[in-house]
């Protein structure tokens, strides 16, 4: 059985270049190999076909957007890895086979619990350069240049990830820092095979890859991108060997920094070597919220998703879901109606909390949310210019990442990383081999105006120097009486929050599998514009039309988040739910 197991891997495998090294890191565990895992790295072998079924491991499982990255975690926790050393393999492994939204130029957040049940959240988010201002987005006559704070130099932030790694292993690791990024360093410098949905968009964005950088770059070429295609990274690569036997210093000094003072220097860009030198990932305290029996730890600010997704459920608690059934039409009046008003609370009040007093001990009152609900008009959808956001006494493309993982100890990490939109700035720093955020777009550039998600904000989240833009990523665990339960999160900027909040709805209201729980059809409201989002078949037609004749006004959207996750299981397996929207695959053994 063993030989048959490592044949499999093999065979999956040889399109990423990595057998010798996975092989070998295999090798120690190989007896542990459970049956399971057959069955995994079969589905690996797939591809990107879509999944319909949860699959289930004994000893540990990774759920990321990329085969080629679950393959690297999978093979850092057989080799004795915990959850912290498969994050930093993933993270730095996804920066290589998914640029377009896995980084080492931009930023992100993560939830981390511990076996023993310690829980600890790190904000790696990109800061806005010193030499940022308010009005830097604004031309003469006070207008928004909307172009410049999503595309080109102008665009970025100072990156966080490579800190935040750092950071995470220096307190949280077991293995070697340079065995977990030495999977990344392999992967650019042999090259990959791209997948199908990878041809599609890197063929889409070659006028703005042209646009914003010379031919040469690993991402311009002058023939169409396939299936299939070897992608080669040899100046990523070069930048994965700094940081490897560097650590951060490979990242934020020295060759890599000067490359970057020098792209900015080309692109008009603000980033300088100090404000890199000067990066600091942020260990914060988790927002804790209680919903049905789970406790729910997750992201505070500089994100606004922990917050929502605590106001939200707090919001619906108070309604039988379950009994009136996913996606009925009472069910998803009530929770159009809870996110309306608390998007709107996250427009006036959530920012930076190292720049703006957030209310949120008062936004996470349940009887503050509760009563927000009280003016629900069954017969009517409330408008949301009728809705503000709450006042309080004196006294935050869709393409970001996100990944679960669990170790066989029962470790848990749940961590989304981001450049903001695909691909980010479009710009590759050159000699460095990395794109570049364009997160400067997250910040209100002029108090509301809507930013690439549509989201309104005020001065909470106002440009300043330094300053962390707000985002509304939401990694999130679930314990159900003192045990882990459930990791969660995903993608899809404005609809991160809604989608990790119908995913948990799902399984604790709807009794769905993980796999389930993530394929279902999704909608999603945010305040401003007053529309409800749907993917297709989300709602039935009797449904939408119940809907429709109180009011509410629908628009169809190709898809909606790409959720990674994990549920501990009665029997003690870890459940996977890889978002069948994307290249996701779920791992384990
Ligand atoms: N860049 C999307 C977010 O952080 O919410």
């Amino acid at each position: 059985m063993q030989k048959i197991i490592i044949q499999k891997i093999s065979k999956t495998l040889a399109q990423f270049k990595l057998i010798g090294l996975v092989l070998l890191l295999a090798a120690s565990n190989e007896a542990k190999a459970q049956v399971d895992s057959v069955k995994a790295f079969e589905f690996l072998s797939k591809g990107d076909k879509q999944t319909k079924q949860a699959l289930e491991f004994k000893n540990g499982a990774v759920v990321s957007a990329h085969p080629a990255a679950t393959e690297v975690g999978v093979a850092i926790l057989k080799k004795g890895g915990n959850a912290v050393d498969a994050t930093v393999a993933v993270q730095f492994a996804l920066a290589v086979v998914y640029p377009n939204a896995g980084n080492i130029g931009g930023g992100g957040f993560l939830i981390y619990r511990s076996a023993k049940g310690e829980i600890n959240s790190m904000d790696f988010r990109e800061k806005a350069p010193a030499l940022a201002n308010r009005d830097m987005f604004l031309d003469a006559n006070g207008n928004a240049i909307s172009e410049k704070s999503k595309e080109g130099h102008l665009a970025a932030g100072v990156p966080g990830s490579v800190a935040g790694m750092a950071e995470l292993h220096r307190k949280y690791g077991k293995l070697k820092w340079a065995d977990l990024v030495e999977p990344a360093y392999q992967l650019a410098k042999n090259g990959f095979k791209i997948t199908k949905m990878q041809a599609r968009e890197l063929n889409r964005l070659k006028q703005k890859f042209q646009q914003f950088n010379p031919l040469g770059t690993a991402f311009v070429k002058n023939e169409e991108w396939k299936e299939g295609d070897l992608l080669v990274q040899e100046e990523l690569a070069n930048t994965m060997s700094l940081i490897r036997d560097k650590g951060r210093a490979g990242f934020y000094e020295g060759q890599v920094a000067d490359f970057i003072a020098e792209e900015m220097k080309r692109g008009g860009g603000l980033i300088s070597k100090e404000d890199l030198k000067n990066y600091k990932a942020a260990w914060r305290t988790p927002i804790i919220g209680q919903y049905r029996g789970y406790k729910v730890i997750t992201m505070p600010p500089t994100s606004s998703g922990g917050i929502a997704l605590v106001q939200l459920l707090q919001s619906v608690s108070q309604y039988p879901l379950s009994k009136w059934g996913h996606n009925a039409d009472s069910t998803v009046q009530v929770m159009i109606e809870a996110e309306r008003r608390v998007y709107a609370d996250r427009a006036k009040h959530l920012g930076d909390p190292d720049f703006w007093k957030v209310p949120q001990k008062e936004l996470l009152e349940p009887a503050y949310n509760s009563a927000r609900m009280s003016n629900l008009n069954w017969n009517k959808a409330t408008l949301s210019t009728d809705i503000q956001a709450g006042e309080f006494a004196k006294k935050e493309s869709e393409e970001t990442t996100h990944f679960s993982i669990v170790d066989k100890d029962g470790n848990a990490v749940s961590l989304t990383t981001t450049i903001n939109t695909s691909y980010g700035n479009y710009v590759v720093v050159k000699g460095a081999g990395f794109f570049l955020n364009n997160e400067m777009d997250d910040f209100s550039v002029k108090p509301g105006t809507p930013n690439y998600f549509g989201l309104i904000g005020y001065e909470a989240n106002a440009i300043a120097p330094r300053k962390r833009m707000l985002s509304s990523m939401t990694p999130t665990i679930l314990e159900k009486d003192g045990k882990l339960a459930m990791v969660v999160g995903t993608p899809g900027g404005s609809t991160i929050i809604t989608s990790v909040f119908q995913t948990i709805v799902n399984v604790v209201d709807f009794g769905m599998d993980m796999q389930t729980a993530v394929n279902a059809k999704k909608f999603h409201h945010q305040w401003l514009p007053d529309i409800t989002n749907l993917e297709p078949e989300a709602l039935n037609e009797v449904t939408q039309q119940k809907l429709e004749a109180k009011g509410y006004k629908f628009d169809r959207r190709g898809s909606i988040g790409r959720v990674d996750a994990i549920l501990l299981t009665k029997k003690g397996t870890f459940q996977t739910g890889a978002d069948p929207r994307g290249d996701d695959t779920a791992g384990g053994w």
